[in-house]
C-alpha cells in the first residue's frame, strides 16, 4: 500500500509528568508481592475455558523474593486435538465474513490494544523483564501491525482480476522476546484473510498473549476463530504436524524452524529466525555517533533481539585508538542496568539464567580480552551488565554463535572489504550496519552485504511497520524470506485466484 494508508502509532512521551504518574500506576498493579494470590489463567478451547492441573508458573525475575505473577494452564495432546478440530470447522463462521467486516474488526482491535497499553506493558515487565520503554514501543508496533495488515489485505483483494480465499487454519508460533508485537502481527495476517488462527506463544511469555487476545475477542473475532494455547513438547508436535494447519508462521530459533520443516515438509512455513548481526565501523565513520548506535543495538532488551548487534568490526586505525576504546567502554558501562521496576534502568534482566551459549561466550579464547568484563548484578544471575569482548577473530566461538544476551564482540579489520567478507561468511543474514561517511564505502557495502535489513549510520534494531519491512536471508529466514511489515506479507496467507483461473 502507499505509505499514506496508515500513520504509525506514536509511542508514549515519558518526559510528561502525567505519563510518569501513569507508569507508577502500572507498577502498582503489576509489581506483585509474595502475599498476592497469582491469577490462574485457564486453557481456552474455542468458547470454553478450563483450568488445567498442569500449569506454567511465572516468577518475577526482578525481585529477589519468590514472587509468582500468574499461572497459565497447559494443553495436553487430547486438548490440542479439540482445539484443532474447532479451528478447522470454524463453527462461528469467521471465514464467511467479508474483508470489509474483518478490516473494521481489526481496526477496532487496534483501538482496544491502545486502551490496554498500560496493562500490556505491565505484564511484559512482570513476566519477561522488559523495560517500560521497550514494552511501550512494542505495543505501538502491535497496533501498527493490526492496522497495516488488515489494510494491506483489503487493498490486495481489491486489485482488479484478483480473488482471494482463506487457506483454512494458520498456526502462529511466536517468541518471548517480542511477546506482544510479533504474535499480533501473525494473528492479524491470518485473521484478515478469513483464516482461523491458533496462537502458540512462547510459554515463558504467554500471559501477554492471553491479555491482548481479549482485544480481538472484544472487537468481534469469535473465540473459535482465535485460540491461544500453551502446550508441552509432545502436544506441540501434534499441533505442528496437524493436517488441519495449512500454514505455519514462526518467529523463533533456526533449529525450531528446521525441526518443523523436517517433521512437516508439506505445510508451508514462513519463519523469521536467528541472527548474528554486525556493524562495520570504518575510519571515515563518525565515531561518537557510531558508539551511540552500537550500544543501543547491542544492549537494548538485554541483547535479546534477533536483530541485535552482536559483532562490531572496526578498521584498524580506529580499533587501536585509545580514545575510541575509552569512549566505547564508557558508553557501555554508563547504561543503567537492573530491575525494570526502576523506570530509569535501560537494560533489564535476561529471560533465563541458563543460556548456555552466552555463558560459554563469557569465557575468553586465545587472543581475546575484556574491554568491559562480564558482571552479574543480582543473586539469581538474570541481570548481566553490558559486556564487551575485544580481539575476537572470525574462527572464534563468539564470532559465529548467536548469543542472545548483552555481549558485544569487537573485531579488528584491515579494510571494509575484509569486513564485508567476514560478515558474509556468517551463516545468518538478518540485519547489518555500516558506520561510514564515505559514499563510495556505503555503495560497496550496500551492494555486497548479504543481509535482509541494511542500516547506514543508525542503529540496526527497531524496524518500523510499513517503513522498514523486516526479514532476513540465509539461516535467518525460511519460506522465501517475505518481509514482516511489508506490502507482500499478507498475500502468503490466502489462496489467490487470478483472472486466468489458476491458483
Ligand atoms: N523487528 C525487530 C527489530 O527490528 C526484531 O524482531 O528490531
Amino acid at each position: 500500500p502507499p505509505a499514506d494508508v496508515m500513520k504509525n502509532e506514536p509511542d508514549t512521551d515519558f518526559d510528561l509528568a502525567q505519563n510518569q504518574e501513569w507508569v507508577r500506576n502500572i507498577f502498582a498493579k503489576w509489581k506483585k508481592s509474595p502475599t498476592d494470590s497469582p491469577e490462574i489463567i485457564p486453557l481456552q478451547i474455542g468458547a470454553e475455558t478450563v483450568v488445567c492441573e498442569k500449569r506454567h508458573k511465572y516468577m518475577d525475575r526482578c525481585q529477589d523474593d519468590e514472587v509468582c505473577v500468574c499461572e497459565m494452564s497447559q494443553a495436553d495432546a487430547g486438548q490440542v486435538m479439540k482445539i484443532l478440530d474447532i479451528a478447522e470447522k470454524d463453527p462461528a463462521g469467521w471465514r464467511k465474513t467479508t474483508l470489509q467486516e474483518r478490516h473494521k474488526i481489526m481496526y477496532e482491535a487496534a483501538n482496544r490494544l491502545g486502551e490496554m497499553r498500560g496493562d500490556l506493558i505491565g505484564c511484559m515487565c512482570a513476566v519477561t523483564g522488559k523495560t517500560v520503554v521497550e514494552g511501550d514501543v512494542e505495543v505501538s508496533e502491535g497496533i501498527d501491525y493490526a492496522r497495516f495488515y488488515s489494510t494491506s489485505m483489503k487493498q490486495f483483494a481489491e486489485l482488479p482480476d484478483v480473488d482471494i480465499a482463506p487457506k483454512g487454519t494458520i498456526l502462529v508460533i511466536s517468541p518471548w522476546n517480542f511477546p506482544c508485537a510479533i504474535p499480533i502481527g501473525g494473528i492479524v495476517a491470518g485473521l484478515a484473510g478469513g483464516n482461523t488462527v491458533i496462537l502458540k506463544p512462547a510459554t515463558v511469555a504467554a500471559p501477554v498473549a492471553w491479555l491482548f487476545a481479549k482485544a480481538f475477542w472484544d472487537a468481534g473475532v469469535p473465540k473459535e476463530a482465535l485460540q491461544v494455547i500453551i502446550t508441552d513438547r509432545e502436544a506441540l508436535k501434534v499441533l505442528t504436524t496437524a493436517p488441519a494447519v495449512k500454514h505455519i508462521i514462526l518467529t523463533g530459533g533456526t533449529d525450531t524452524a528446521q525441526n518443523i520443516a523436517r517433521s512437516n515438509p508439506a505445510t508451508p512455513l514462513s519463519a523469521e529466525t536467528g541472527g548474528k548481526n554486525a556493524i562495520i565501523l570504518t575510519a571515515s565513520g563518525d565515531r561518537d555517533h557510531a558508539i551511540m548506535n552500537i550500544v543501543a543495538s547491542a544492549f537494548g532488551n538485554a541483547g535479546q533481539k534477533c536483530s541485535a548487534c552482536s559483532l562490531l568490526l572496526v578498521e584498524r586505525s580506529v580499533y587501536e585508538d585509545k580514545n575510541f576504546q575509552d569512549k566505547l567502554k564508557d558508553a557501555a558501562t554508563s547504561m543503567k542496568v537492573g530491575s525494570v521496576w526502576n523506570p530509569g534502568n535501560v537494560v533489564g534482566p535476561m529471560i533465563t539464567n541458563k543460556n548456555d551459549k552466552l555463558l560459554k561466550a563469557l569465557e575468553l579464547e586465545k587472543g581475546e580480552s575484556w574491554l568491559v568484563p562480564p558482571r552479574f548484578l543480582d543473586k539469581h544471575k538474570y541481570v548481566l551488565a553490558p559486556t564487551v569482548k575485544w580481539g575476537v577473530r572470525p574462527g572464534n566461538y563468539s564470532f559465529r554463535t548467536e548469543l542472545f544476551g548483552p555481549m558485544l564482540s569487537v573485531v579488528c579489520i584491515e579494510n571494509l572489504q575484509q569486513g564485508i567478507n567476514w560478515v558474509n561468511s556468517l551463516d545468518y543474514g538478518l540485519t547489518s550496519g555500516l558506520q561510514s561517511l564515505d559514499e563510495g564505502e556505503q555503495k560497496l557495502w550496500k551492494d555486497s552485504i548479504m543481509a535482509g535489513n541494511l542500516y547506514i549510520n543508525r542503529g540496526i534494531t527497531g524496524a518500523i511497520v510499513n517503513r522498514q519491512p523486516f526479514g532476513g536471508m540465509k539461516l535467518s529466514a525460511f519460506g522465501g524470506g517475505v518481509k514482516a511489515g511489508g506490502p507482500n506479507y499478507c498475500a502468503c496467507f490466502v489462496k489467490i485466484t487470478d483472472k486466468l483461473g489458476s491458483t
